[in-house]
């Protein structure tokens, strides 16, 4: 699937731009850390198309995200089935598939750390410029900020993908910080 048609698929579920916002950010820290890891041409675009799409029926379905999207949207676009996977195993509760490959690793090591730093940088006047990682760490530990944010499933992340917190938050702030410049992401 191309990029502007994944994009307008979207854009035909989500009618929040907090949370196409939201989609894109975790779509481009996805395609990084494919790019990070030297995958060639089609993984690096099937990372990004698994983060743009994992949260595509949230807001039309919430009680039945992500098994509605993987159900029923899906079969008439072209989704591999590892990006099938990875998109059920971020939300392990609602679909009783839990993390194993590296892509499912990844999104959930990306998806609810990519809110978090979104959040704090609303915070700052200029926003993921210039941002430390003791910022993100501070406030992760400061329970009523964001507190619709899993703690558990940041830390759950970070060790998923084999990392330390303060590199996976030190990668992800650079990576928002260029998308922000080319005004990919708010
Ligand atoms: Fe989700
Ligand atoms: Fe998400």
């Amino acid at each position: 699937m191309e990029k502007e048609s994944a994009k307008l698929l979207l854009r035909e579920y989500i009618t929040t731009n907090s949370l196409i916002n939201h989609s894109h950010m975790v779509a481009i820290a996805m395609q990084a850390y494919a790019q990070k890891q030297e995958k060639d041409e089609k993984s690096i675009h099937d990372w990004w198309l698994c983060g743009l799409l994992h949260d595509i029926d949230w807001e039309a379905y919430p009680d039945q995200h992500p098994n509605y999207a993987v159900e029923y949207i899906f079969p008439k676009v072209e989704v591999t089935d590892e990006i099938k996977h990875a998109i059920l195993a971020h939300a392990p509760e609602q679909t009783g598939i839990i993390a194993e490959s590296e892509m499912d690793c990844y999104l959930f090591a990306c998806d609810e750390l990519s809110g978090f730093i979104h959040a704090v940088s609303l915070l700052r006047p200029t926003g993921y410029e210039g941002m430390k990682v003791k910022s993100v760490t501070k406030k992760l530990k400061t329970p009523n900020f964001a507190a619709n944010i899993s703690r558990d499933d940041v830390y759950k992340g970070v060790e998923l993908i084999g990392t330390n917190l303060a590199d996976h938050i030190l990668f992800l702030i650079d990576v928002f910080q260029k998308a922000k410049e080319k005004n990919l992401i708010r």
